[in-house]
C-alpha cells in the first residue's frame, strides 16, 4: 500500500492543470449502456474509479477499448442487444456510483440486478429515491438476499417529486425517463454541472430533455429501448471539486497558483469564500489565479453544505483543514450526509482544534499545524489531510493513500510541480 510523505510550511506557487470531473465521468460513461451507436469519451481522468467503472461496463457485457495518455483516458464504449445484468456485491460495494447502471440497464434489457451497496464510511447513504424512481417508471422492484431487481417490459413516463435533492437519483430519473413512453416532469432535482452535462450528453444522444440547470425537468421519452447515440465525442468537464481543492490548498499555505483548464462558475460560493477569508482570486483566460501572498490573517467563515449552487460537500474537509490555522473560530454544518467529520481526528493529530456535536462543527483556529502520521479514511478526507500537512511544519505521513487515488489524478506530480515536498512511498 502507498503512502505519502509531505513535508509542509512552503507556499504552493505556480500552475495546476485540472483533469476531467471524476464525479462527472461516472454517470456518464454507465449512461452509454442506453447508446445505438459507439460512445466516445476523450478526457475522462486517469483515476482508479474510471478504470473500475470501464471495469464493471466489460463485466456486463459492454465492448470496451480504452487507449491512456499522460494526463487522461480516452475509451469507445459499445453495448449491443445482449448483456450480462447482474452488478454483483463485489463490484457494487466497491464503488457506489455502480448504482448507475440500474437505469440503464432496466430501460435497454428489461430485467436487471443490483446489488444494494451498503453503508460507507460517511453515512448509510440509502438508494430508496432510486428504487422510487424506477417503480414510477413503471418496473416491479423486488429485494432479494441483498439485491434490487427491477422488471420492466416498458418504461412508462410519470410526474416525480424528490422530497429533497439527491444528485444520483435525478440521474437515475434522467437516464430512465428519456427512454420511457411519454412525458415526465421531475422536480425538485439535482442542479449539479455534473447532473446538466449527463443531461447534454443524454441530449446529444438523442433524448428530449428540458430543464437541465434548473429545478424541474421535463422530459419526453423516446418509446424506444435505446437512444439513437451519437458521432460525436464526449468531452469530460473538468473537476470542479480538484479545482477547489487546489484552491483551498493554494489559499492555505498563502501560495499563489493558477488553476488552469477549470470553470470558477461551477465554483462560485467556494470562490466567495475565498475572498471573504482574504484571499485575492482573478479570473483568467482558461480558469483563475487563487493568491494568497499577501494574506497575513485567514478570516474564519462558517460554512454550510448544501446542493448546488450551495457549498459542496465534497470540499467540506478541505474547507475544514483551511479554518484549522484561522484567526478565530467558525462552524461547518454538513446538512448532506450524516457522518462526514471522520476527518476531525486525524486533523487533530495535526494540531487541529475542531469540536464537533451531530453535524455542525466549529474550528477554533490555532497559529500552526505540525506534522504527525494520519490516516486518509475516505476520498475527500484525504484531500483534507493533504491540505492539512502541506500548511503543518514538519514531516506529515499520509497512510492508506488508496483513497485518494480514487478521485485525485496525479495528485502527488501536480503538487511537487507547485513546489510541495512531497514523496510517495511504499509500505513493506
Ligand atoms: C452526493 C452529493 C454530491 C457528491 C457525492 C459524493 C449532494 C446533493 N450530493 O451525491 O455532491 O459529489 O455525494 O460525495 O451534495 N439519499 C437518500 N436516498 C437516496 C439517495 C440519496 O436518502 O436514494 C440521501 C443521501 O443519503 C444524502 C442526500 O440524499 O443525504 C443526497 O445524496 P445524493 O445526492 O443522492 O448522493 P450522491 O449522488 O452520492
Amino acid at each position: 500500500m502507498d503512502y505519502l510523505l509531505i513535508e509542509g510550511a512552503r507556499p504552493l506557487k505556480g500552475d495546476i492543470e485540472i483533469s476531467g470531473s471524476k464525479n462527472a465521468a461516472l454517470p456518464m460513461l454507465m449512461a452509454s449502456i442506453l447508446s445505438k451507436k459507439i460512445s466516445h469519451f476523450t478526457n475522462l481522468p486517469r483515476l482508479s474509479d474510471v478504470d473500475f467503472a470501464l471495469k464493471i461496463l466489460i463485466e456486463l457485457g459492454g465492448n470496451v477499448r480504452m487507449i491512456r495518455e499522460h494526463n487522461s483516458i480516452s475509451a469507445y464504449i459499445e453495448f449491443d442487444d445482449k448483456a450480462n445484468c447482474v452488478a454483483p456485491y463485489e463490484l457494487v460495494r466497491k464503488m457506489r456510483a455502480s448504482i448507475s447502471v440500474l437505469g440503464p440497464l432496466l430501460a435497454r434489457y428489461g430485467k436487471v440486478k443490483v446489488s444494494l451497496p451498503g453503508g460507507c464510511a460517511i453515512g448509510a447513504r440509502p438508494v430508496d429515491l432510486h428504487i422510487m424512481v424506477m417503480e414510477k417508471l413503471g418496473a416491479k422492484i423486488t429485494i432479494e438476499d441483498g439485491y434490487i431487481i427491477a422488471e420492466a417490459d416498458k418504461l412508462k413516463a410519470n410526474d416525480i417529486v424528490f422530497p429533497f435533492v439527491s444528485v444520483g437519483a435525478t440521474q437515475a430519473a434522467m437516464m430512465t425517463a428519456c427512454v420511457a413512453d411519454g412525458t415526465s416532469v421531475i422536480r425538485n432535482v439535482s442542479m449539479e454541472p455534473e447532473t446538466v452535462e449527463l443531461g447534454n450528453m443524454l441530449n446529444s444522444m438523442g433524448a428530449k430533455i428540458e430543464g437541465l440547470g434548473t429545478e424541474t425537468l421535463t422530459i419526453k421519452g423516446l418509446n424506444s429501448k435505446t437512444l439513437p447515440g451519437s458521432d460525436n465525442p464526449i468531452h469530460i468537464l473538468p473537476d470542479r471539486i480538484e479545482a477547489g481543492t487546489y484552491a483551498i490548498a493554494a489559499a492555505a499555505t498563502r501560495g499563489k497558483v493558477n488553476i488552469k483548464n477549470s470553470i470558477p462558475k461551477h465554483l462560485d460560493i467556494l470562490l466567495y469564500n475565498l475572498k471573504e477569508s482574504g484571499v485575492n482570486i482573478l479570473q483568467t483566460d482558461n480558469g483563475f489565479t487563487v493568491d494568497a501572498t499577501r494574506l497575513d490573517n485567514i478570516k474564519p467563515i462558517d460554512i454550510v453544505t448544501a446542493p448546488y449552487p450551495g457549498f459542496p460537500t465534497d470540499l467540506q474537509a478541505q474547507w475544514m483543514a483551511y479554518m484549522s490555522v484561522a484567526c478565530g473560530s467558525c462552524t461547518i454544518t454538513e446538512k448532506i450526509f450524516e457522518n462526514r467529520f471522520i476527518h476531525i481526528g486525524e486533523l487533530f493529530r495535526l494540531g487541529a482544534r475542531v469540536k464537533h456535536s451531530a453535524n455542525v462543527a466549529t474550528v477554533y483556529g490555532v497559529k500552526k499545524l505540525t506534522g504527525a502520521p494520519v490516516m486518509a479514511t475516505d476520498l475527500r478526507a484525504s484531500a483534507s489531510l493533504i491540505i492539512g500537512a502541506l500548511i503543518a511544519e514538519g514531516t506529515t505521513e499520509i497512510h492508506r493513500v488508496y483513497h485518494i487515488d480514487r478521485g485525485y489524478e496525479r495528485i502527488d506530480e501536480k503538487l511537487k510541480n507547485v513546489g510541495a515536498k512531497v514523496t510517495r512511498l511504499r509500505e513493506v
